[in-house]
């Protein structure tokens, strides 16, 4: 676990403004599509933040589970859930130690996480998704791909690994200076998830300002 990029997430995690309230269309969808809503279904919220989709499952009767390197950020989720009257079990932990035992979830989401990883710690993770799921169990994954407006800022430390340093503060990559930030391509995911089943990646797109900002994201969704 890298220290500085743990602290840095615990100052982003502090302000209100980095605390989304509302799930994203794409968990949402994937949630309804493929599970039982009862307290049967466990789901993992992998890299959760003050969560917003740890809030969404376990309002929707769900099993919710959900992990993140951020103290801060656990806190917050924990605050939402008791303000909420619902329940979860949540730790602080890093993607590449999970602190569960093997074949225990139904499923795993995780959004927008994985791309601040070294590709050491991308590849740990995946492992340990995979050892988590019950045979069977689906998972969502969104990372950020090449096309987005980010790829190219900052000095590159791997193959499409780059530490973070944009200029103009107007932009939102501005808050992440500093960060590690991986961009997907879609033969390194194929790779990745060879050991999973019915894995599927699409690419979920936004433009901004005319088109002159692009947020560019590779949607995973696989099977144990
Ligand atoms: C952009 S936020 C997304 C939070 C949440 N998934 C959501 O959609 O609202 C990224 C989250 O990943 C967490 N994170 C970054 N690196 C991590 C790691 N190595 N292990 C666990 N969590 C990590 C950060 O603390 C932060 O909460």
């Amino acid at each position: 676990m890298n220290n500085d990029i743990q602290k840095k997430w615990e100052m982003l995690h502090s302000q209100s403004r980095f605390r989304p309230k509302y799930p994203s269309e794409q968990i949402v969808q994937f949630v309804f599509r493929n599970f039982t809503r009862n307290e049967k279904t466990k789901v993992l919220d992998l890299g959760c933040g003050a969560g917003r989709h740890v809030y969404f499952m376990a309002n929707e009767n769900i099993d919710t589970y959900g992990v993140d390197i951020s103290k801060e950020g656990i806190s917050n989720a924990k605050k939402t859930l008791e303000y909420a009257g619902l329940k979860a079990t949540l730790k602080v932990a890093a993607v590449d130690e999970l602190p569960f035992e093997d074949n225990i979830f139904d499923g795993i989401v995780c959004y927008g996480v994985l791309y601040y990883c070294k590709k050491y710690e991308i590849k740990k993770a995946i492992e340990e998704i995979y050892r988590i799921l019950k045979p069977s169990g689906k998972g969502i994954l969104v990372v950020r791909n090449k096309k987005d407006y980010r790829f190219g800022d900052g000095k590159e430390i791997e193959k499409n690994t780059f530490i973070i340093q944009e200029e103009d503060s107007n932009n939102g990559a501005f808050n992440e200076n500093g960060m590690t930030m991986h961009f997907f391509e879609k033969d390194e995911l194929q790779s990745l998830f060879s050991k999973f089943k019915n894995v599927f990646i699409d690419e979920i797109i936004e433009t901004h300002e005319n088109g002159k900002f692009c947020d560019s994201n590779f949607k995973v969704v696989f099977e144990k």
